[in-house]
């Protein structure tokens, strides 16, 4: 199938893109993708694609924008029920942390989702992976976590790998059973850090090579931040998984300065997730490394705070940075990057040029996946979005209405009506 009659076919060609090298897109005016199954075979002007294959089944994007489907790397999809309650007395004057200590917050969903039966689950997170793919992400990251003992996390495991096989949003999943304290170590802190390092990551471990043979092994992830885990306890918990082989995320930086960053950095971390309250000693020393560092805009606007995650300052280091929904019923309850990139337009102060990389090559080396998606090249999966547009400043210009047109993954082109 060859693709032709594309006013702007946003390539994101070349790898991640560090510092201010952000927001290279590799544009090509009047550009043809050509995919064969579901890998792309040749991208280039049309009047060139045309002439070389002659012979193709052809598709008339009819003037509009193409560009890498969006890749979301953080996401908390698996959970049932909602928050609104909350949001209220969020509103109201109480905060995020104080309604989580008072049991509420992650506590509350890990409650309804423990008792929620695996078809209703699977039914509430399909929702969710069907409406991020209507508004173009074509991979997701999603975090287990609000089940926080070792069958209930497993459960939530098994519903996205069982999404991912359905598809076609692809799931990339991480398992996180540190993402609060557990309701019954609420005094005892360290004895459920325990807990997680000598139960819960080996019998993880076990548990994916008996029903994963074929996939990486997901990603472990520690909410390093005051009234979750300390940055003592994120360190064994990292350290542990990454003896076992695990790849690593930390969530660091929300709300305080615990020093999650500098350990992401050092235990090699794919990523470094929220980063609002990070250091500037922090920065340096993620832009030092290959950890790239995720921006989470919905977080603070959802939570309607003022503080964001410094952007800037990443770039100006020389950081890797990226842009992801983090969708959770608590903070930001959002499929949609196209808002992400809205909103890192205006309190992040990219440009749209800048926070698509974001959402693409940069968001697909998060979840080191970056050989294989975030940009239009031949041998890489054809997974690409057609806007409703004609010009790629639509997307951050524009908010609150979809600009997707058809989704392409894995070759398989899906309407969006
Ligand atoms: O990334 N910070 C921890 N996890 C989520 C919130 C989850 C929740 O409140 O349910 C976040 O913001
Ligand atoms: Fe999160």
């Amino acid at each position: 199938m060859l693709i032709h009659n594309i006013s702007q076919l946003l390539t994101l060609n070349g790898g991640p893109q560090r510092g201010k090298d952000l927001g290279r897109l590799g544009i090509i005016e009047q550009g043809a993708v050509l995919m064969r199954g579901d890998t792309i075979v040749a991208v280039g002007p049309q009047d060139e694609l045309i002439t070389k294959y002659p012979d193709e089944q052809r598709m008339d994007a009819n003037g509009k924008v193409m560009l890498p489907g969006f890749v979301d790397p953080h996401t908390h999809l698996v959970w049932a029920g909602d928050r609104a309650v909350e949001f209220e007395m969020r509103l109201e004057g109480r905060t995020y942390l104080e309604i989580l200590a008072a049991g509420g917050g992650i506590i509350s969903t890990v409650k309804a989702t423990r008792q929620c039966e695996y078809d209703d689950l699977y039914a509430q997170t399909r929702a969710r992976a069907r409406t991020m793919l209507r508004y173009g992400t074509t991979t997701a990251e999603a975090k287990t976590g609000y089940g926080l003992e070792l069958k209930s996390e497993l459960d939530q495991l098994k519903i996205l790998l069982d999404l991912d096989d359905e598809g076609p949003l692809e799931i990339i999943p991480t398992f996180l059973p540190a993402h609060a304290i557990a309701p019954e170590y609420q005094t005892d802190p360290d004895g459920y850090t325990r807990l997680i390092c000598e139960k819960m990551l080996p019998a993880a471990y076990e548990w994916w090579l008996k029903h994963e043979t074929g996939r990486p092994l997901p990603f472990v992830d520690v909410f390093c931040e005051t009234g979750a885990f300390s940055l003592e306890q994120s360190r064994c918990i990292l350290t542990r998984a990454r003896d076992l082989g695990f790849p690593l995320k930390i969530h660091a930086d929300e709300f305080d300065n615990l020093g999650g960053a500098q350990l992401a950095a050092e235990l090699g971390a794919a990523s470094a997730d929220h980063l609002v309250k990070t250091s500037s000693e922090d920065i340096a020393a993620l832009a030092a490394s290959d950890t790239v560092a995720v921006a989470l805009p919905c977080t603070p606007f959802g939570l309607a705070e003022t503080h964001y995650t410094p952007a800037k300052e990443i770039l100006d280091a020389g950081g890797l940075l990226a842009l992801a929904t983090d969708c959770n019923p608590g903070t930001a309850w959002c499929e949609n990057m196209q808002f992400v990139i809205a909103l890192a337009c205006r309190v992040l102060k990219l440009t749209p040029a800048q926070a698509i990389a974001a959402a693409t090559i940069n968001s697909a080396a998060a979840i080191q996946r970056d050989d294989r998606i975030g940009s239009i090249e031949p041998g890489k999966q054809a997974d690409m979005i057609l806007l409703t547009v004609n010009d790629y400043r639509h997307l951050g210009y524009r908010f609150g209405e979809n600009l997707v047109n058809m989704v392409i993954k894995k070759g398989r082109m899906i309407p969006i009506v």
